[in-house]
């Protein structure tokens, strides 16, 4: 596998987890009104600091501006699809976070909107992922040139997302570990 295409299956694999996480916590905060408060706070953290910032701008800045250039006709509708979904990730964990911030703060009826919320959130999410795996980077790997893959490996090599490494330093070493105890396979250690 190239290097790029691993270090974005290895982001995959760790957001796929935390979405798995959160539709849990969804379940058992829509059938017990109680929910890990804390544990999705933190998830909530990683997702305004790594995805955002780190795994989204790798995906449209190198990958996805490559395909569009090299096949336009072939990856334009698949590709505008995703981005919109991207554009649209910071509103969606803006309301995440303002219904964590309404269950903190013990509001009416802030239990049940948590819990959609979040089961939301969890199943876009899942499906955002899904789309990537099985139809863009496929795409990619038929669409791209070689010269187009070493520009791509080379960018995505600065990679610095801390449940990908695994560093039990960072404060999302936590994280790290709760994904490892569910049974995931642990993002970083493939
Ligand atoms: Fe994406
Ligand atoms: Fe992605």
């Amino acid at each position: 596998m190239r290097p790029s295409m691993r270090i974005l299956a290895r982001e995959h694999l760790a957001l796929r987890a935390l979405a798995r996480i959160v539709a849990i916590e969804a379940e058992l905060l829509a059938r017990d009104g109680k929910v890990d408060l804390v544990l999705l706070e933190l998830i909530a953290a990683y997702i305004v600091e790594f995805p955002n910032r780190i795994h989204h701008p790798k995906e449209e800045d190198y990958l996805f501006r490559h395909m569009r250039a090299r096949a336009p006709e072939r990856c334009s509708a698949i590709l505008d699809r995703l981005l919109t979904e991207h554009s649209k990730e910071g509103e969606s964990i803006a309301t995440f976070m303002t219904a964590l911030a309404r269950y903190r703060d013990a509001q009416e009826g802030a239990a049940m909107q948590l819990a959609q919320v979040a089961g939301n959130y969890a199943k876009y999410l899942d499906r955002h992922i899904e789309i990537e795996n099985t139809q863009a980077f496929p795409l990619a790997e038929e669409v791209l040139h070689e010269v187009d893959w070493q520009e791509i490996d080379a960018a995505f090599l600065a990679n610095n997302d801390p449940l990908v490494s695994g560093n039990p330093q960072s404060r999302f070493g936590e994280l790290h570990r709760r994904i490892m105890a569910l049974g995931a396979l642990p993002p970083g250690l493939r």
